[in-house]
């Protein structure tokens, strides 16, 4: 044969599988459509996902966000660090949540879904936060199960304990101190402690 017996093994692979080039425009504009439609397929695919994986939570959220507005403002009182464990939302009877920052005990159920038992901050609820927010740890050891003074944190630190009091401050009620150990709480004559006072005389 004139071209030479011996085939040139780049040359061969590159007609088994040919080029775009090789195969003229109607082809290669099919091939993008088919890549283009592939493509909307998998962003649909993805979508479908994303919208059953967000459905979910925000479902359960809703629910808690409805049993979190039925519940009345809680009278003024303080807490030792056990009972402001019952408080952390999980239980079935008790939605309510709580969470301590810088000595200070706040109402923290309209925003279950950062402190409820699924939210990014569930690890707060029921528990005094500030070491972990001192830090900027969510990690469990963040926390000390015991009366935890901080007296080991750092000026940096303590400030933006003291800011983040402030910023919980202007969203969440306020309801009581947080007992150091041996502490005893105190007595409230809020309005609604007036109120139980003058139905008792
Ligand atoms: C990359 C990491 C983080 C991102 C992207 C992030 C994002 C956010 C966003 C967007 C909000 C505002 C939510 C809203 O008001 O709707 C928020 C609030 C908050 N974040 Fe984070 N955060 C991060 C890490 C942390 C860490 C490490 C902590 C604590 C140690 C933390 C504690 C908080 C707290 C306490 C709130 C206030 C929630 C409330 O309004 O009650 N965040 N975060």
């Amino acid at each position: 044969m004139a071209d030479g017996g011996e085939a040139d093994p780049l040359l061969l692979s590159s007609r088994a599988s040919p080029a775009l080039e090789d195969v003229g425009p109607g082809a290669a504009v099919a091939a993008m459509l088919l890549n283009v439609g592939l493509l909307v397929l998998l962003c649909l695919v993805a979508y479908k996902l994303y919208v059953r994986w967000w459905e979910r939570p925000s479902a359960r959220g809703a629910a808690r966000d409805a049993q979190a507005a039925s519940l009345p403002k809680m009278k003024r009182r303080d807490f030792t660090l056990e009972q402001l464990r019952e408080y952390d939302g999980a239980a079935a009877n008790n939605s309510r949540i709580l969470m301590a920052v810088n000595g200070k005990v706040f109402d923290v159920t309209k925003g279950s879904k950062f402190y409820g038992p699924e939210g990014p901050y569930g690890i707060f609820a029921g528990r005094d936060a500030s070491r972990g927010l001192a830090t900027f740890c969510l990690d469990k050891d963040a926390l000390r199960d015991e009366y935890d003074d901080l007296s080991d944190l750092n000026a940096v630190q303590m400030e933006s304990v003291r800011e983040w009091e402030m910023q919980i401050k202007e969203k969440y009620d306020y309801v009581g101190r947080l007992l150091k150990p041996g502490e005893e709480p105190s007595e409230y004559t809020d309005e609604e402690d007036t109120k139980d006072h003058t139905k008792q005389d």
